[in-house]
């Protein structure tokens, strides 16, 4: 190991899964060394995702206790482990990586899911738009590849990956009704190139699944992207046209329920539950989605908007305000 490299760190740690208040930050937690085919990456920017919060309360299994959560963060390389993969790296290289136990200063990760950050990116955006911006390309493009001119329904369309989701939809020309809580975000939604937006936590507005019928005229959008989960899945099937499609892809007020499959056949309508790491898994693939929203993030014509950045030992705060539906766009930490 370099031998800059402090022998302990500042760290947040889950004992057990719970609220937020179980995530506990500590300054003396021993600094991790890279092991075959890892990098050892000082976290300068640490991006929070909705799915932390379902390691935090146990939605989602820990790999280990007491753990460190976290998906995601950019920096520079300090160390390098043996390995041809992670020899492709060198130490003070600028990186971004995608994988598990992030709220940390430093992080020992798979040098296949860690990439150099193009000039031009700061390590704001570069972490402010990885994850988010990978998952809302691989919905774009292989859960259903949408069309010029499509139909398409987003929940939540003012959080993380939704303000995302809105500029690719823009871009290739979709037509998007969209969801989301309170006028501020409907206002968001829409500058950031949703069609139409519906706020459907207030009681006075329309309900979204009769305006998504009036606005088809009866017929249904091509796609739903789902990322809510069990307050809207039901409407979700109703909301698809016949062979259509319902993208599941997120859990935000808890998981789709079971339901029978019969319930497809009414309109030939089928649903997918992707996942980021399954449309990244091998390095080909990983590289593909990377590459692409570096060039867009590079070339402006996708833009990351920072709801918050907050000190890492503050990880609980930005946790609760985020399970309050408080944040629009990304949550960062900085150790
Ligand atoms: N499958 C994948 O690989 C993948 C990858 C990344 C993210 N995701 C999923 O994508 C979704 C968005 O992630 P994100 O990190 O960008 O979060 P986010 O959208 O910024 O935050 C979640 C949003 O969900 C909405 N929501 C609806 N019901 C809620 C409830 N009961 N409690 C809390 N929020 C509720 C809120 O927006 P409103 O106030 O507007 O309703 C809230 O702001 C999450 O479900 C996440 O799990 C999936």
């Amino acid at each position: 190991m370099a031998s800059s490299v402090p022998k302990t760190m500042k760290a947040v740690i889950l004992e057990q899964n719970g609220g937020p208040d179980e995530l506990h930050y500590k300054t003396d937690y021993p600094t991790p060394a890279p092991g075959q085919d890892e990098v050892l990456v000082k976290n300068e920017v640490i991006g929070i995702n909705y799915i932390d919060t379902y390691f935090r309360t146990g939605l989602y299994p820990l790999p280990s206790k007491p753990a460190i959560i976290g998906q995601e963060a950019s920096g520079t390389i300090s160390a390098v482990g043996p390995g041809s993969k992670s020899h492709r790296f060198e130490v003070g290289d600028r990186v971004v990586w995608m994988k598990f136990g992030s709220y940390a200063e430093y992080s020992a990760v798979s040098a296949e899911k860690t990439i150099k950050i193009p000039d031009g990116i700061s390590n704001e955006d570069a972490v402010g738009g990885f994850l988010m911006g990978m998952t809302a390309l691989s919905l774009v493009k292989e859960a259903y590849p949408v069309q010029k001119g499509d139909w398409v329904m987003l929940h939540a369309a003012a959080g993380g990956v939704g303000l995302l989701m809105c500029q690719l939809l823009r871009a290739i020309g979709a037509k998007t009704i969209a969801t989301a809580g309170g006028a501020e975000k409907c206002e968001l939604a829409r500058k950031h190139g949703a069609d139409h937006v519906i706020d459907y936590r207030s009681t006075g507005a329309p309900k979204w699944l009769d305006e998504v019928k009036r606005l088809t005229n009866d017929e249904g959008v091509a796609v739903v992207y789902d990322s809510v989960g069990k307050d809207t899945w039901e409407n979700s099937l109703e909301a698809a046209r016949r062979k259509g499609k319902v993208v599941f892809y997120g859990n935000a007020s808890g998981p789709v329920p079971p339901f029978p499959i019969a319930r497809l056949s009414a309109k030939n309508i089928s649903v997918i539950r992707p996942t980021l790491m399954g449309y990244t898994y091998t390095r080909e693939e990983f590289e593909y989605y990377a590459n692409e929203l570096f060039q867009l993030v590079k070339s402006g014509d996708l833009r990351i908007r920072i709801h918050d950045t907050y000190k890492l030992e503050n990880a609980a705060q930005a946790h609760r305000d985020l399970e309050a539906r408080k944040t629009t766009g990304k949550l960062l930490l900085k150790p």
